[in-house]
């Protein structure tokens, strides 16, 4: 039987691996991890240090349910759980996109139910334990919930935002910004390398050291003291011709080079671009490229 205090992880993935060992190594009773595969089920129970289960025998070992399984399966599992039994406990999901509406079944058996989104990227379990420590974590919680939430931020040595539910959409569109989109950058930038006859493999290497060190620049000054290149000197010639030899390059990459050039000169105006070569470079994107300054 559960104790008030003992945790059972629902999922058995990345996330739900690395939380659940963070937990453990932070001192909590971490008594199960429960998926639907019994083979990966073993296997991140293994990871954790942890019993294996089903998602049915979970609320039976825990009062305190971690659930980090996809997002589109949340609502899913939490209706599994509630119809295992599952009453009068703390539950909290890891999704960015969901507050803790999607966990009605189990608010509705009595839990106190949260949404506590780790601001990181988790490729696998092993870097997933390092890289939360210190992470922020998105919380929209009440009562029990939240407070668990807090247990769990100090416990991994993080800090918290809190999101209001409605707003949980928007502040992982942002995080989404920031990661994932990032290498749909770089991916382009790959692809317009090779238009210019580098190997794939020789850009990535060659693009590396550049995309490193822009980003800790951006990091540490923050993006608009950080800015160098074209648009921030003004150099409208250069940029128009990028802009044309675009022309021949696939709708999707020329659209993506607008929209964040577009960007780049707001942040360059803040940054110190005067006015006026702010507008010849607007106009530039804004005209279809008939630049006439
Ligand atoms: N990884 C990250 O960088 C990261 C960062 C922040 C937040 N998160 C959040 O953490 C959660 C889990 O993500 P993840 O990266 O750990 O994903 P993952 O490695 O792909 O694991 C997903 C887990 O969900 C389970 N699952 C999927 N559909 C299911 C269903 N219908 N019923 C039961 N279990 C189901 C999978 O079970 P099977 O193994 O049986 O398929 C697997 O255990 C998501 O809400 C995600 O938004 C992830």
């Amino acid at each position: 039987m559960s104790d008030a205090q003992s945790i059972g992880v629902a999922g058995t993935g990345r996330m739900g691996q690395a939380l659940g060992r963070l937990l453990m190594e932070a001192g909590c009773r971490v008594a199960a991890v429960a998926g639907r595969d019994p083979g990966r089920t073993q296997a991140a129970a293994r990871f954790v240090g942890a019993h294996a289960a089903t998602l049915e025998e979970l609320p039976q070992l825990a009062s305190r349910l971690l659930i980090a399984v996809s997002d589109d399966a949340l609502a899913t599992v939490a209706a599994r759980l509630a119809r295992a039994g599952a009453r009068h406990g703390v539950a909290l999901h890891t999704s960015g996109a969901h507050g803790p509406e999607v966990l009605a079944p189990l608010a509705a058996s009595g839990f106190s139910c949260g949404a506590l989104h780790p601001l990181q990227t988790v490729a696998t379990p092993e870097q997933g334990v390092l890289a939360l420590r210190g992470a922020a974590f998105a919380v929209t919680a009440e009562g029990a919930a939240a407070l668990w939430a807090a247990e769990i931020v100090r416990l991994a040595q993080g800090w918290m935002l809190t999101i209001p539910a409605e707003r949980r959409s928007l502040y992982h569109a942002a995080a989404v910004l920031a990661s994932n989109c990032f290498a749909a950058l770089l991916d382009a930038a790959i692809a317009l390398m090779s238009t210019a006859g580098v190997q794939p493999c020789d850009a990535l290497r060659a693009l590396a050291p550049l995309a490193r060190a822009s980003c800790e620049n951006v990091l540490a000054l923050g993006p608009a003291a950080a800015l160098t290149g074209p648009i921030r000197r003004g150099d409208v010639e250069t940029v128009r011709r990028h802009w044309e030899r675009l022309a021949d390059a696939s709708a999707d990459l020329r659209e993506l080079y607008r929209v964040c050039s577009l960007r780049l000169i707001g942040l360059a105006r803040r940054s110190g671009l005067e006015p006026a070569a702010a507008q010849r470079l607007q106009d530039l994107f804004r005209g279809g490229g008939q630049d006439d300054a």
